[in-house]
């Protein structure tokens, strides 16, 4: 069923999200990629990297948008400065990172992570940027389709290990450029 968009906001979060927060991102990446990593894998990359502690630290550090409808938070997106240690070339101070877009796996398709990008690119963070980066797995094809439909284009790779330490192929590096914002 398509939802009545109307009920969807975007709002920034604010600490008392944290724990629901973390929670969707897990659940969301579960429900995306549970199947493509053994179950120790994934159990590692929860732990390591979609942690309430780890989301504590995130808030501290980066933006934060969230879809809501009254009833539930459906989705987030997270953006912040690039580093430079994450890429193989040069990162200057005035390029961003859309660090993650998570939607819940029955609300896909259905326009909230396209409203959440769009709302991640109006940030003043993300209107003053000269380059917005991310990562995509390069088997997360549908992602990558969303990317690409919105301007983002392909500069570079790097090996993706799982916690294990099991190549699995690449990230995709992507970039939106500033003469591509809106
Ligand atoms: C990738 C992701 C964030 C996209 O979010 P989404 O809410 O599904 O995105 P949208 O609905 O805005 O757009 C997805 C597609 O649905 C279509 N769509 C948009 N509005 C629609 C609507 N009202 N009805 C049906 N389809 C619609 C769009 O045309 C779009 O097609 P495209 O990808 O070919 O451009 C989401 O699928 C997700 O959370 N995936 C799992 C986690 C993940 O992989 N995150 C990205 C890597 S970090």
């Amino acid at each position: 069923m398509v939802p009545d968009k109307t009920e969807i906001g975007i709002r920034r979060a604010v600490a008392s999200d944290l724990e629901p927060l973390a929670a969707l991102a897990r659940k969301t990446y579960v429900d995306a990629f549970g199947r493509s990593f053994s179950a120790s894998d994934l159990k590692a990359h929860l732990k390591k990297n979609l942690s309430d502690e780890r989301f504590a630290e995130f808030l501290r550090e980066d933006v934060f948008l969230i879809a809501q409808s009254p009833a539930e938070m459906i989705g987030f997106a997270q953006i912040g400065p690039a580093k430079a240690e994450d890429y193989p070339f040069g990162i200057g101070r005035d390029d961003q990172e859309l660090r993650r877009i998570y939607v819940l796996k029955q609300r896909q398709g259905q326009g909230v992570g396209g409203a959440l990008l769009e709302a991640a690119l109006r940030i003043p963070a993300s209107a003053a940027a000269r380059r917005i980066f991310l990562d995509v797995w390069e088997e997360n094809v549908s992602a990558r389709r969303f990317y690409e439909r919105r301007d983002f284009k392909l500069c570079g790779k790097r090996a993706f290990r799982t916690e294990s330490g099991t190549a699995t192929g690449f990230d995709l590096i992507m970039v939106r450029l500033k003469s591509a914002q809106p």
